[in-house]
Formats: C-alpha cells, sequence, structure tokens
C-alpha cells in the first residue's frame, strides 16, 4: 500500500469506490441533463422523443449516454461547448452519418462489427446505400435486450414482393427468429436453474453457442443460421428434460 492510500480517510476511499462502480442515474452527463429537460416535449418534441427512446434503453442501462456515439464535450454544460464535434446525421463527417454507424457501433460491439463487414449487406451498405446498417434492424436509441419483435419485422422492410429484393428470406428469418426466442425461454431457465445449484458452468456450452449465433447472423448465412439454431433448441431441450429428473430425484432424497 503506497502512503497516499495508507492516509486516505474512509471517506474518501467510500468516494473512490462508488467512482469505479458509479450508479447509473448519478454520473453526471451534460448531454441527457439538458436533452430530457421537459420544455423541449412542447418546443421540440422530435428532439425530445430521440431522447424518450433512449431512456430506458440497453444502452442507458449500460450507462452508454449520448456522447459515446455522438461525440461531444459531455463535461460541457453549454448546449455551444457541449456541440463541438455533434453533427447533424446529415453531415458525413457526424459519427452518425448511415455509412459510419456500423463503425460507431463497432467501438464497443467489435466482433459483430467483424462479421457485419464481411456480409452483402455491408457491400450493398457501402456501395450504394441500399443495405441495412446497423440502426435499420436495432434502432438507434432504443435497442432493447429482447428486440426480436422488432427484428422479426425488420427484413421485409426490404425483403418483400414490392421490392423483388429476395422476397423469401422474410419468411425465413422469421422461422430462425422465432426459433431462437423458444431457445432463449429454455436458456434463462437453464441458466437460473445452474446458478441456483451453483453449478453455472454446466451452462456454458449453451451460453458460447448462443454468443456464436449472435455473430453468425450477422453474415446472414441461413444455412449456418438453421443448422446451428437447431442445434441450439435441441441440445437446451435435452439439458431441460436431464434437470426435470435431476431436480425430481433431489426432491424425493428430501
Ligand atoms: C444545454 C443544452 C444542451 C446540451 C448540454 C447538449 N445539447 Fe444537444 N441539443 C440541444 C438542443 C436545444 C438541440 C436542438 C438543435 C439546436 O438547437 O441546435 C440539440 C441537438 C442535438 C443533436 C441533433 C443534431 C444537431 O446538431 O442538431 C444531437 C445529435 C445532440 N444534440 C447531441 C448532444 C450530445 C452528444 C451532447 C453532449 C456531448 C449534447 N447534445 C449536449 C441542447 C443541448
Ligand atoms: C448507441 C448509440 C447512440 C446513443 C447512446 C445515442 N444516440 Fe442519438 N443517434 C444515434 C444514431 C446512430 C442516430 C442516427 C440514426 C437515426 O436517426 O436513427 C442518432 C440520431 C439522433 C438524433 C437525430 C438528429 C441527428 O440528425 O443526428 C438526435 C437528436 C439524437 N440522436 C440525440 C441523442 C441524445 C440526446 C442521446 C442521449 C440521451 C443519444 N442520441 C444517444 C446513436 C445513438
Ligand atoms: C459505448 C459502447 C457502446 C456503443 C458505442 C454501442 N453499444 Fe450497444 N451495447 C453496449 C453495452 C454495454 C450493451 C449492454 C450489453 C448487455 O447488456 O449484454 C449494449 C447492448 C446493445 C444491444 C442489446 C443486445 C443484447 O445484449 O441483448 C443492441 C442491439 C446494441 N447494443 C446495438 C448497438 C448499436 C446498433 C449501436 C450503434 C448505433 C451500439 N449498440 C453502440 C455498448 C455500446
Ligand atoms: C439485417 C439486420 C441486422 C443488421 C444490419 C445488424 N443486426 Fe445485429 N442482430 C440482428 C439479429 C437478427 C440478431 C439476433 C437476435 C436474436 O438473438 O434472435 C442480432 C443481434 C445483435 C446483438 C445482440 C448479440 C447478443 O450477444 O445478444 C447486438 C449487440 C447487435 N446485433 C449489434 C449489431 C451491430 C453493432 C450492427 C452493425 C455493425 C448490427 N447488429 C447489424 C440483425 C441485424
Ligand atoms: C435496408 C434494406 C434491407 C434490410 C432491412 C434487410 N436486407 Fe437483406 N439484403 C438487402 C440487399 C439490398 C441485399 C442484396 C440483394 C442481392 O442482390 O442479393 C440483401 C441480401 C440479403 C441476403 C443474401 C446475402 C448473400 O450473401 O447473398 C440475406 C440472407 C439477407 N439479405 C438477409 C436479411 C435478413 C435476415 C434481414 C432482417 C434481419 C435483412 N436481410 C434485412 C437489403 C436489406
Amino acid at each position: 500500500m503506497n502512503s497516499n492510500m495508507r492516509r486516505a480517510s474512509p471517506l474518501l476511499l467510500a468516494a473512490a469506490l462508488c467512482s469505479l462502480f458509479p450508479a447509473p442515474d448519478a454520473r453526471a452527463d451534460g448531454c441527457s441533463d439538458c436533452h430530457k429537460k421537459i420544455e423541449f416535449k412542447v418546443t421540440n418534441k422530435k428532439l425530445f422523443d430521440y431522447y424518450e427512446n433512449w431512456e430506458g434503453s440497453a444502452h442507458e442501462i449500460a450507462g452508454a449516454s449520448c456522447s459515446r456515439c455522438h461525440g461531444g464535450d459531455p463535461a460541457a454544460t453549454t448546449k455551444e461547448a457541449a456541440h463541438q464535434g455533434v453533427f447533424d446525421q446529415s453531415n458525413p463527417r457526424s459519427a452518425t452519418h448511415y455509412k459510419k454507424i456500423p463503425a460507431t457501433c463497432g467501438q464497443c460491439h467489435a466482433e459483430i462489427q467483424a462479421h457485419f463487414i464481411g456480409s452483402k449487406h455491408y457491400q450493398q451498405l457501402r456501395d450504394d446505400g441500399s443495405g441495412p446498417n446497423c440502426v435499420t434492424c436495432h434502432g438507434s436509441m432504443s435497442s432493447k435486450k429482447d428486440n426480436r419483435p422488432i427484428l422479426a419485422d425488420a427484413c421485409s422492410r426490404c425483403h418483400n414482393a414490392k421490392t423483388g429484393i429476395r422476397p423469401e428470406i422474410d419468411q425465413k428469418a422469421r422461422e430462425v427468429i422465432a426459433r431462437l426466442k423458444k431457445a432463449e425461454g429454455y436458456r434463462m431457465w437453464t441458466n437460473f436453474y445452474f446458478e441456483s445449484i451453483k453449478q453455472p458452468k454446466r451452462a456454458e456450452g449453451v451460453n458460447a453457442l448462443f454468443k456464436e449465433i449472435a455473430k453468425d447472423w450477422h453474415e446472414f448465412d441461413f444455412a449456418r443460421l438453421d443448422h446451428k439454431s437447431a442445434e441450439l433448441l435441441d441440445r437446451l431441450q435435452v439439458i431441460f428434460n436431464q434437470l426435470k429428473t435431476e431436480r425430481a430425484a433431489r426432491e424425493s432424497r428430501r
């Protein structure tokens, strides 16, 4: 322990610990403090809607605020100072310009970005803007932990009979998404059960397969997705039945 640490008062230590684990709503953030002002609901409703979409999103919960995607200075309190480096999305310099979005999101979702960059979608996005980018499917401000209902409708926006862009893809995607939704129910239960009997390692295999599938999604290779999502569901169903038997045995021993 160095001398500074030894001299530190318990109060300072507590403060240091608090800054290591800040409560999300206690964090000073000039961007959201100003953007959440209720008067914007009347004076600039569109602006306020963006704030409201972020509120409660996976990003707010994880403590990823406005400046993490838009840039700017979150410590500033005036608009002019805070907005240094923040540009409207139509400006090619903006971190939220449609071509820059994969890189902006990729700061934190690097593996997914790497898979996405190898996809036909990315080629189409880069070449003529006809392919989707991250926010076309996930929303920009409202990314939720479980946004499968949104995802299921995302594909048909381009893959439909009217555009003629591979309309069969919509149905295929709905099947895989529905299968994964079912698997997720089992996976939540399985993780919860293994935690409760203090054997979390037993869920590692299926959790790893789940993560792999999330990456595969971003290459949009349906042969692989079909196969792996079916494997995930099968494995989870086997575990589920096994656990039911184990639990019954445990209870009869009591
Ligand atoms: C003191 C209030 C205030 C602060 C602080 C503030 N903003 Fe804004 N922001 C506004 C207002 C008002 C608008 C509406 C457009 C305008 O008046 O320029 C806006 C517009 C925006 C826009 C829309 C694009 C544009 O340039 O018009 C983005 C994106 C944005 N702000 C992000 C941020 C980020 C990121 C931060 C923190 C680094 C931040 N804001 C800090 C008040 C603020
Ligand atoms: C996870 C990244 C992310 C976070 C966090 C985020 N935004 Fe955004 N925001 C985007 C992207 C990407 C766009 C552009 C695409 C769109 O409109 O959907 C956007 C668009 C906007 C716009 C529309 C105006 C424009 O042209 O840029 C406003 C206003 C805005 N954001 C404000 C905010 C505010 C205020 C916060 C914090 C309360 C915030 N954003 C947090 C990614 C983010
Ligand atoms: C500053 C880092 C950061 C940036 C930039 C960022 N994210 Fe996130 N994102 C996170 C964290 C942290 C989580 C929460 C992870 C968790 O709960 O498992 C998250 C969660 C998500 C989720 C929910 C997934 C889940 O775990 O169920 C989606 C979807 C998402 N982000 C998409 C995006 C998109 C699209 C962008 C760009 C517009 C973006 N993110 C930019 C850090 C970031
Ligand atoms: C064409 C639509 C589409 C595009 C474009 C897209 N995604 Fe996804 N994303 C999905 C689907 C589908 C899933 C899987 C949802 C599920 O588990 O059922 C997913 C899952 C995710 C997850 C959750 C992974 C996890 O571990 O739970 C994150 C984070 C994410 N995407 C981020 C991104 C980022 C960042 C980009 C851009 C680089 C992007 N996505 C581009 C459709 C898309
Ligand atoms: C913004 C429009 C848009 C959205 C949204 C979109 N796509 Fe696409 N997608 C395209 C375009 C454009 C192509 C290239 C068509 C072609 O020439 O093959 C494509 C191609 C594909 C391909 C063929 C890839 C290849 O390597 O040949 C698959 C698979 C695919 N999309 C799946 C999806 C899924 C799944 C979703 C929803 C989660 C989705 N797309 C959402 C525009 C979109």
